[in-house]
Parts: structure tokens; sequence; C-alpha cells
């Protein structure tokens, strides 16, 4: 367990050793998903809004889908006092700095692992936090009701070192990750990983949410596999003019290729509208339009944003809520 004072070195534990006391902030689907499969041998708390919360110390987490489980990890409402080895932060993007302030307890005690999509949140983290780790995913998980998510679609995880940790603090986790079911390999160009993520998300959800369809559906035609390109090469340009080199027909092929694989899912920022909430189209879209160069137009970037932006006013999206700094706003 890693007390008060700890340095990096500390944490890092032979391969294959033990139980890891996790914290997971943020119980939406990936938070869900990623806190069920890692409590089958570790000691997880899962940081949940109520309902959700009540449902699983009443009935368990149920996962269906890809993955079929019930999970009995500890379930809280606010980040509990006590000594944690690692803490993943699962919450939307939009409310990264509520999850910053409310974990302030533990921004010297232990080692904290952003798992979310967009832009800026690793950034966030590590202008408070003494060690971060940085992950994306691109599994496609579905929050179905209060205790029950579905995995829908296989994906991939990488690791890599944002701050204040050492390589072996990443190869820990993985091996944390992996002997949970959850594939995860270690990269040592993180801030590329997250960039790659945010462009395959800016390629596929806003679509997706455009169009009401889960994310097979924008691969399914020629047409709307061209778009799916276009919008991810454009990712590139943008990502390739703040420094971080993405090479667009690699990239483009990404895209289609984690739509395929989570053809059934329906996209976060589907989902989202679907629950008439905000959507991250800011952290993903938003983010790769203001890193552009000056005078570069990402026509279908500007089109999709826009379109996102409308639906989001059109349908009333609740204004982000105003949330108890100890608990953040808990789902991704
Ligand atoms: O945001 C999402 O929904 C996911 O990142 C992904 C990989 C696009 C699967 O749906």
């Amino acid at each position: 367990m890693v007390c008060k004072g700890a340095t990096a070195k500390d944490f890092t534990a032979p391969r294959g050793s033990g139980r890891v006391k996790i914290l997971v902030f943020g119980a939406g689907a990936i938070g869900s998903f990623v806190g069920a499969l890692l409590s089958i041998e570790n000691e997880v708390t899962l940081v949940a809004r109520a309902a959700h919360a009540d449902a699983i110390r009443a009935r368990g987490l149920k996962i269906s889908g890809r993955t079929t489980l019930v999970a009995h990890p500890n379930v809280a409402t606010e980040v509990p006092i006590a000594e944690f080895d690692a803490v993943f932060v699962t919450t939307k993007s939009y409310d990264t700095a509520n999850a910053v302030q409310a974990l302030q307890p533990l921004w010297r005690r232990t080692i904290f692992v952003t798992l979310q999509n967009g832009l800026g949140n690793a950034e966030a983290l590590s202008d408070a936090v003494d060690r971060v780790l940085a992950g994306t995913t691109t599994h496609g998980v579905t929050f179905v009701r209060p205790g029950e998510v579905v995995h829908a679609g296989e994906g991939e995880t990488v690791v890599g070192v944002v701050k204040g940790a050492v390589r072996a603090d990443a190869d820990h986790m993985a091996d944390v990750l992996n002997r949970a079911g959850i594939a995860t390999s270690v990269t040592d160009d993180v801030r590329r990983e997250l960039w790659a993520k945010a462009i395959v998300n800016a390629a596929i959800n806003p679509l997706t949410a455009v169009l009401r369809a889960p994310n097979g559906a924008v691969v399914a035609n020629e047409d709307l596999r061209g778009i799916v390109e276009r919008l991810a090469r454009e990712g590139a340009s943008a990502a390739n003019d703040a420094g971080v080199t993405v090479e667009g027909d690699r990239i483009a092929a990404k895209a289609v290729e984690v739509a395929r694989a989570t053809a059934d899912n329906r996209s976060s920022m589907l989902q989202d509208l679907e629950r008439g909430r905000q959507t991250e189209i800011e952290a993903i879209t938003g983010a790769l339009l203001r890193s552009a160069a000056k005078g570069r137009r990402l026509p279908y970037t500007e089109t999709v944003y826009a379109l996102v932006r409308g639906l989001e006013g059109s349908l009333a999206v609740a204004p982000k809520e105003k949330t108890d700094p100890r608990r953040g706003n808990l789902f991704k």
C-alpha cells in the first residue's frame, strides 16, 4: 500500500503480484466496466451516483454482452477516507476539474490513471496530482440502467506515463488490467496515443450522434465511411499542427477498424444525447478545431461540431449540473 510521501518506485510491485486497492472515480459505462473487471482480483471501490450505487449494493454490477459477469465492488457516493494504491479517473471530460477537486486528499498519496475520452484530462490532473498515468481504451460499453452496463464491442487499452511516475508504474498498471482481462499495452508516447484516440472519437462519435445509430452504421456504406475517413484525416492535420505526429491514412484506417469492432455499440456521445446530457464534443472535436493552425479549414470537422452543438441546444440538454465538489459528476 502507498503511504503518504511514497515515491513512484514504492508503488511498483512485481508482475503477477497480488491484490491492489483501487478507487474508480466515475461509474458511467467505462468506469463501471473497468471497475467490475478489476474487482475480481482486486479491492475496488467505485464512486458512483446514488441510484447506481444503490443498485450495485442490492444486486451487484451486471455486465452483459461480450463479457458476462456480476461483480460486487465496494461502492461509495463520495471519495472515501482511505488509502488506495491507484485511482482511476473515468468521469466525462467536462467533469475532470470537479473530479480533481473531489480527489484532493489523494493528490500526493497515490498514482492516478486517467481513462477518459478527449484531450486535456491528463493536463488537468497533472496540474494538481504528483504521479499521473494516462490511458485510452476503445472498448464499446453502454450504460443501460443503474447497476447494469453492456460490453458491446471489444477494444484495446494502452497506458503510459504522463508525470512523476516511471515506466515500471505503467507496466504494473498494465499488468493489473491484463490480469483483470482487459488487454493492455504500454506506450512510451502516451500523448500521441491520447491524440490518436481523440481523433478516432472525433471520426465516429459525432456522426453516430447525428445519425442516432450505432457505431457500425457509420462504416456500413461507402459514403458514410468516406466521411469517417475524412474526419480522421482532418483530425490528423490538427494533431500535426499541434506538434503531434499522426499519419492521416493510418488513423483513418484505425477509425474504421474501431467502428467495425464496436459496431453494436452506441457511442458515448450518442448515449449522452439519448440521456439528455451534455456531450464531450468540446474535449474531442472542439479540441481538434482549436488545435488547427490559423487559416486551416477542417470542413467535415466544423460541420459535425456545429451539428452536435445544435443537437445539444435543440434537445435542451441539461446544462452541466452543479456538483458537490466531493463527488464531481460521476458518470462517463
Ligand atoms: O466514446 C466511445 O463510445 C468509445 O470511445 C468508442 C471506442 C468510440 C466506442 O463506442
